[in-house]
């Protein structure tokens, strides 16, 4: 992913929004400035404990280069970064997320979170795993990209947007350019819809409000991204033992690529998620992913503003 900025705005009576939390980074000078907050000094707009073990600037940076540049509310955007250390508190996991620091009710009536994001050619993330990217916690909205864990195949090079876990639209995830979403959030009535454009485009409402199960304890907006690993383990094994039937030989042109050595005569992969690690699966073998978001994304908030009825 690339930069993106967030920010959840309330609109109670026409074209009167008001910012509820800010998100953008444009009180900061450099992402040190995110090792400000701790659980026992919780300063600034963002909690940030979700990361591997590596120094800040190893997963969060901030440049006016990570912004969209039709968002003119934003002095910078931020750069997320999966390396082959984001692994937070001992999950099988890739994670680098922001949460939002507030006692603003960006969780109750309807709210719109508003952000961009964008990916390059460069660092790309994987189109072989699953990418759960500014999502709450428990789900009910998020959008994804790269294969879908359970799914046929092995790649997806999409960006979809998800409602309760079920997609609801997608398109091509290419490099380069700036899509800009929010998130029309309903928290009374359970409903999500979802505004979208790219560039410089001024949002459109693309799918209209879909009942949710919408809930948050107003510290639960993961702006970031998380990686789950391959859960081909299971899958592949199970797809194995089915080959079995025509004969092991004829079962190994079906196995997966990460498959290739390793295999029990179960077809039992014990060791995938370790050797996963640390893999790049667009090739370039760093295993490191950027994904680039800017809070309050383009276009310009006023344009949206004047969406917002
Ligand atoms: C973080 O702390 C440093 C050192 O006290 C300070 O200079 C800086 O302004 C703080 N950052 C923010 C965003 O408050």
């Amino acid at each position: 992913m690339k930069t993106s900025s967030i920010i959840a705005l309330t609109c109670s009576e026409l074209a009167a929004c008001t910012v509820l939390w800010d998100g953008r980074f444009n009180d900061m000078t450099t992402s040190v400035d995110l090792d400000n907050w701790s659980w026992a000094n919780q300063v600034g707009e963002y909690q940030w404990y979700i990361h591997g073990d590596g120094v800040t600037t190893d997963y969060v940076n901030l440049s006016p280069d990570y912004k969209n540049p039709a968002d003119t509310g934003s002095e910078q955007g931020v750069k997320m970064t999966l390396d082959s250390t984001a692994y937070w508190n001992g999950q099988t996991m890739r994670r680098t997320e922001l949460i939002p620091q507030t006692t603003a009710a960006i969780n109750a009536g309807t709210v719109w979170y508003h952000f961009s994001m964008m990916r390059e050619d460069t660092n790309a993330p994987s189109v072989n795993r699953e990418h759960q990217i500014c999502f709450f916690e428990s789900h009910f909205t998020e959008m994804k990209a790269g294969w879908l864990s359970g799914s046929s195949g092995t790649s997806d090079t999409n960006l979809r947007w998800m409602a309760n876990s079920v997609s609801q639209w997608d398109t091509e995830f290419t490099a380069g350019v700036w899509h800009n979403i929010a998130y029309e959030i309903d928290f009374t009535g359970g409903t999500v819809g979802f505004w979208y454009s790219t560039g410089a485009d001024d949002l459109v409402l693309t799918v209209e409000p879909v009942s949710v199960s919408a809930s948050s304890n107003g510290a639960d907006w993961h702006l970031g991204v998380l990686e789950l690993p391959r859960d081909g383990r299971f899958k592949w094994r199970r797809h194995i033992l089915e080959q079995h039937h025509t004969g092991w030989h004829d079962s190994r042109q079906y196995q997966h690529p990460d498959h290739a050595a390793n295999l029990d005569d179960q077809g039992l992969d014990s060791d995938y998620d370790s050797r996963a690690r640390n893999r790049d699966d667009i090739g370039d073998g760093t295993g490191r992913d950027d994904y680039f978001v800017s809070v309050l994304g383009g276009p310009d908030l006023n344009d949206y503003y004047s969406q917002c009825l």
